[in-house]
């Protein structure tokens, strides 16, 4: 399973990629304008970091401004992925990318119909959020399991993101479903890597250690 970092603090990208377990980055407009830095700068210092997917999200809503910068941002680096909103004109700029060679990420999935669409449409990612659907009481976990079923029935190759992750056992479950990749923020990687039994281990193991004789 991969694990992408959903963030545009190029400090945290840093911090998670030292430990080994960054396989991508995911950004989008909010994230961008929180980082308080311009839009290609931080997608180029991205760049330099991870060496995988770096999904970068346009803002227009008709296909040919999609398009227009999608080439713009496709330019910027080999490992740039266009991220595009579920709509019928982000359908349709995921079809013309897709026949130029150019990876896609389609955001915004909140039914697994929006997801088999933008698998046919020919995204090489699809975005499904969980967060924002457990937020208004639905479950968000529910609709990965069945994009997971749909996909594997019909044998589409669409690597299936989980998105807008608040929790370890958004993960979790992610893995045990078999979803592609998880997008993670950095303080729920941190959470995956501490148990208290843990600290607890090391501290007892360091006061044992002070009654070895030296
Ligand atoms: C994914 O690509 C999105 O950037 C992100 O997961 C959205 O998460 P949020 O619902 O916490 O904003």
């Amino acid at each position: 399973m991969k694990f992408f970092i959903d963030t545009a603090d190029v400090k945290e990208i840093r911090e998670a990629h030292e430990l080994g377990v960054v396989d991508g980055v995911t950004t989008n407009p909010s994230l961008i304008a929180k980082s308080g830095r311009k839009f290609e700068e931080v997608i180029k210092e991205i760049t330099a970091i991870v060496d995988g997917p770096i999904s970068a999200e346009v803002i227009s809503l008709d296909h040919d401004g999609m398009i227009k910068e999608a080439k713009k941002l496709a330019k910027l680096h080999k490992n740039i992925v266009i991220k595009l909103p579920m709509t019928p004109e982000g359908l349709k700029a995921t079809k013309t990318l897709s026949d130029m060679g150019i990876k896609t990420n389609v955001t915004l999935i909140f039914t697994p119909m929006q997801a088999l669409l933008a698998a046919k449409a020919g995204a090489t990612y699809v975005s499904p959020f969980v967060g924002r659907l457990d937020d208004i009481s639905q479950d968000g976990m529910g609709i990965i399991e069945e994009i997971r079923t749909i996909f594997d029935n019909y044998g589409y190759t669409a690597e299936i993101i989980v998105a807008s992750v608040r929790n370890p056992v958004h993960v979790l479950n992610s893995a045990l479903i078999g979803a592609d990749v998880a997008t993670i923020p950095y303080s729920v990687i941190m959470q995956l890597a501490k148990h208290p039994l843990t600290d607890a281990g090391i501290k007892k193991f360091l006061e044992d250690w002070e009654k070895v004789p030296k």
